[in-house]
């Protein structure tokens, strides 16, 4: 099994170093190859995703990715700009299922900013379609409008479609996933306002005649970004376009306490997957030796569960975390009074530590 690993910019290479470090202390069989991604490849190579890298991606089992973007290359031009290269691998590697599980942990029911009761025990799944939507509709630009309230003047646009296929899918990855669940599956749409969402909405419901089992509502995107906050627990699975889902995960992270806590998994047809923190490069904290890496060892204990075929290894990954935090370790963004402060390096080896069981360090 290969598995590439792309570190990326900002905090990436940081919590990279320590899921590496956990995926190593598990001693199975893999090969590790990393590879630039993002505004350092650009640094580097020229292109936030190198052919090589793209090639690397393409030929192995699954990609651990950390993340991408920095404000130095917001003056680029769009097709150079470090987050080009995750949504080309989305792209490229056709990877249309995006899977954001919100799991509040125990510990970490106070670290939420909503009210602990709201909060405790909440697992719900975020399905995000991800290759299509206004994200990559085309055509898009800009141009002198012709028509609209000032025609003459400078304009932007983009453009949101889906194809039946697209929606398709996605339903059905989201009705199995529900399966395995409480049988309950939320589509979000704005089909009150928007062709392209009454059309995500009655495909939905075409494909929920072969899932009779589940129990099929609808949402209305605003009213959905409300009820996360005002009764999270309500949801299970919820499935969503890209823009959508983009925002929405970001929303659910927060009920979880940090969105340090939060990994992902973005899969093709078969099954092969990139796996990322849904947090971003956070490059105000760069190098400092401060971020999270949990949502990155979590990450992997995804990858281990869905393409790579070793649950197990996935169990001692998630159990570890929960020791860890258990043992009352935080990094800053968790940290509340009471608690172990701890920095990126110490987390990861106490995760180590709580794998191979010894004793888990508290320095900092
Ligand atoms: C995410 C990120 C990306 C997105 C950015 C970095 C392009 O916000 O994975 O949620 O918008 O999809
Ligand atoms: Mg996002």
């Amino acid at each position: 099994m290969k598995i590439a690993v792309l570190p990326g910019d900002g905090i990436g290479p940081e919590i990279i170093a320590e899921a590496v470090k956990v995926l190593k202390a598990l001693e199975l069989e893999f090969e590790l190859e990393t590879a630039a991604v993002g505004g350092t490849a650009y640094d580097a190579h020229g292109h936030p995703l190198p052919a090589a890298t793209l090639a690397l991606a393409k030929a192995a089992d699954a990609v651990l990715f950390g993340a991408v973007g920095d404000w130095k290359y917001d003056k680029l031009e769009r097709q150079y700009r470090p987050e080009q290269a995750i949504l080309g691998l989305r792209k490229e590697l056709g990877l249309f299922a995006n899977f954001r599980p919100a799991i509040c942990y125990e510990q970490l029911t106070h670290a939420s900013s909503l009210k602990p009761e709201l909060v405790a025990g909440l697992d719900i799944l975020i399905i995000r379609e991800l290759t299509g939507d206004i994200y990559f509709g085309q055509p898009r630009g800009r141009r002198t409008a012709v028509d609209g309230h000032f025609p003459g003047s400078e304009e932007a646009f983009d453009t949101m479609r889906y194809s039946k296929p697209e929606v398709e899918r996605i339903a059905h990855v989201a009705f199995q996933a529900a399966r395995k669940r409480s049988r309950k599956l939320t589509s979000v749409d704005k089909a009150n306002v928007l062709e392209t969402f009454q059309f995500w909405k009655d495909v939905v419901i075409e494909v929920h005649a072969q899932y009779p089992d589940v129990t099929l509502e609808h949402l209305y995107v605003d009213n959905a970004a409300m009820q996360l906050v005002r009764q999270p627990k309500a949801f299970d699975v919820v499935v969503t376009g890209n823009l959508f889902g983009d925002i929405l995960s970001d929303e659910a992270a927060m009920l979880t306490g940090s969105i340090g806590m939060l990994p992902s998994a973005s899969l093709d047809k078969d099954g092969k997957g990139l796996y990322e923190p849904i947090h971003g490069s956070a490059p105000d904290i760069a190098g400092k030796g401060v971020a999270n890496p949990l949502a990155t060892i979590l990450s992997a204990a995804m990858m281990l569960r869905y393409t790579l075929n070793q649950p197990e290894a996935a169990d001692r990954i998630e159990s570890a975390v929960k020791a860890v935090l258990g043992a009352g370790l935080r990094t800053g963004d968790i940290w509340s009074e009471g608690t172990t402060k701890v920095g990126t390096r110490a987390m990861g080896d106490a995760v180590v530590a709580a794998i191979t069981g010894k004793t888990i360090t508290t320095k900092t």
